[in-house]
């Protein structure tokens, strides 16, 4: 029996009854406002939508189960709420690469309209339930609570802005409303129509049908989990007499889109990064291959999608590492085995002396955010002591340069990035930094089998922190009219090494 619900104002009739809201609002409707971040994990947030004005997890959500009911999309949203909603995310940078903001904004509306008042804490656990995995939370919730007590600004970006965020993200970006409500160009939602859909098949090959919920059931995957098991860093210490040493798990980047990408037949693949810069993941070439020849094979256009649980398992990683220091700074880094990775660590720590090792587990890069060279710094500067005001500083080789002094609930960091540009967006940026700098030392690893089997599938097992995990972000912008320059690498070694600091060097990360 056909199923009947209201999407945005509209009449959908479903006929499959098997089918997720999800799949019914992205496949059926065409509506690219709730996004896939881990589908059918329900850990992400990022499909969220209002189902008679509650919010929903939509990729979890039978349609059956919804049958002649109301689902508002963060797209569906009275007009004069989605200009509130943009000017509150525009006017405190609570949105970058935009994906998992749709999600975000049902969440908020929801809240809102529950009588959440702008400075209850309980925003922070209705925001439990997403995952965003730039902003570092502050600015979404300094959005909520602009737009709760009323406040109106309107804000214009400027190319200004657009500028700063493409050279924190690495790669070009927009800011804008239209991102708020996820048109970042992202290349799930940018697939040509006829497209068929690519799915690893577990065996280096690929299974190809008409949908992806067809691709997915014919690949026969089981679902991922994440694991009980205590994971160990995977690297022994270097023999040696050290005053200081570290070892570090394979970290997850996490962003939040996860691979895709289409072709064309003869064509070129799109981009698998779009609004932002996968904080330097996503850079292998493969996938694109892949789809270019699937496309030129089947003569339609290919659309070549990772799950999370894929993603997890064939993405490149942050390399673990273990070091010793000695008091005069020299020591020994075991890195796992990483094209570049030894250069970047002999750029910002000549004293340490690199040892590659083969290791089995997932791929790594060294393009990943500071990879390596970030643990080689905190390494060296863990035997000297911080600045009289208790802050580390970093200073990037491009002229980027960071203080930052975590203390208990407070975060303080002072940045010069050349001309700021757009102040707003920088400081958006540099709190990112600090949420992923502190994530690094506190939470995120993961649990890699001795075979090298990857056993944390789900996106809440990477140690991304939540909203409630953060402390306050306090940001100082000096003023500089110099050429501009990424200033977000700096904050997060800085924020790294005075994390650690802080904690008291405990020998591995992932501490709490
Ligand atoms: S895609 Fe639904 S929660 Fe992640
Ligand atoms: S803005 Fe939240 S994941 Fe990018």
């Amino acid at each position: 029996m056909a199923i009947e619900i209201r999407v945005d104002g509209q009449t959908v009739v479903v006929d499959d009854a098997s089918a997720t809201l999800l799949d019914v609002l992205r496949w059926q409707v065409g509506s690219t406002a709730a996004k896939d971040g881990c589908a059918p994990q329900g850990q992400c947030g990022c499909c969220t939508v209002l189902v008679d004005g509650q919010p929903r997890v939509s990729c979890v959500t039978p349609v059956r189960r919804i049958d002649g009911r109301e689902v508002v999309t963060a797209d569906g949203l009275p007009d004069e709420e989605k200009v509130a909603w943009a000017d509150a995310l525009l006017a405190t940078g609570g949105s970058q690469c935009g994906f998992c903001t749709p999600g975000i904004v049902c969440r908020l509306a929801a809240a809102e309209h529950k009588g959440i008042a702008a400075d209850d804490p309980k925003i922070h656990n209705a925001l439990a339930a997403h995952l965003c995995r730039c902003t570092g939370w502050q600015t979404i919730v300094e959005a909520y609570a602009q737009k709760v007590s009323g406040v109106s600004v309107t804000v214009s970006p400027s190319s200004a802005a657009a500028q700063r965020a493409s050279l924190e993200g690495g790669v070009d970006q927009r800011v804008g409303a239209a991102v708020v409500f996820g048109a970042g160009g992202f290349s799930a939602d940018t697939i040509p129509s006829g497209a068929l859909f690519a799915v690893p098949d577990g065996s280096n090959g690929w299974v190809v049908a008409e949908t992806l919920t067809e691709a997915r059931s014919a690949s026969g995957k089981v679902q991922g989990r994440r694991t009980t098991a205590s994971p160990e860093p995977p690297l022994e210490l270097p023999d040696g007499e050290w005053v200081r040493t570290l070892r570090t798990h394979w970290v997850e980047p996490a962003f939040l889109e996860t691979e895709t990408v289409w072709c064309e037949p003869g064509g070129v693949p799109s981009s698998p990064v779009a609004n932002g810069g996968a904080f330097g993941a996503k850079t292998d070439p493969s996938l694109g291959e892949a789809a270019r020849a699937l496309a030129d094979r089947h003569t339609r256009p290919v659309v070549v999608v990772l799950s999370r649980e894929d993603s997890v398992r064939m993405g490149a990683k942050r390399p673990p590492v273990a070091g010793g220091v000695r008091a005069d700074g020299t020591g020994v880094l075991r890195v796992a085995q990483t094209d570049g990775l030894a250069e970047l660590i002999h750029r910002v720590a000549p004293s340490l002396e690199v040892e590659e090792v083969e290791v089995v587990g997932p791929p790594t890069s060294a393009s990943i955010r500071g990879a390596g060279w970030t643990e080689a710094l905190a390494l060296v500067a863990s035997v000297s002591e911080p600045n009289g005001d208790g802050a580390d500083e970093v200073v990037l080789p491009d002229g980027g340069r960071a203080r930052v002094r975590v203390a208990d609930e407070q975060v303080h960091v002072v940045v010069d990035a050349g001309s700021p540009l757009d102040e707003t967006t920088l400081r958006s940026y540099v709190i990112g930094a600090v949420h992923m700098g502190l994530g690094l030392v506190r939470s995120e690893r993961l649990t890699v089998d001795a075979d090298g089997t990857v056993h944390d599938l789900t996106i809440r097992s990477f140690g991304v922190l939540r909203s409630s995990d953060m402390p306050h972000v306090e940001v100082e912008i000096e003023p500089s009219d110099g050429a501009p320059v990424p200033v977000g690498d700096a904050v997060f070694a800085a924020t790294v090494l005075s994390a650690w600091r802080s904690a008291g060097w405990p020998p591995v990360w992932g501490t709490d």
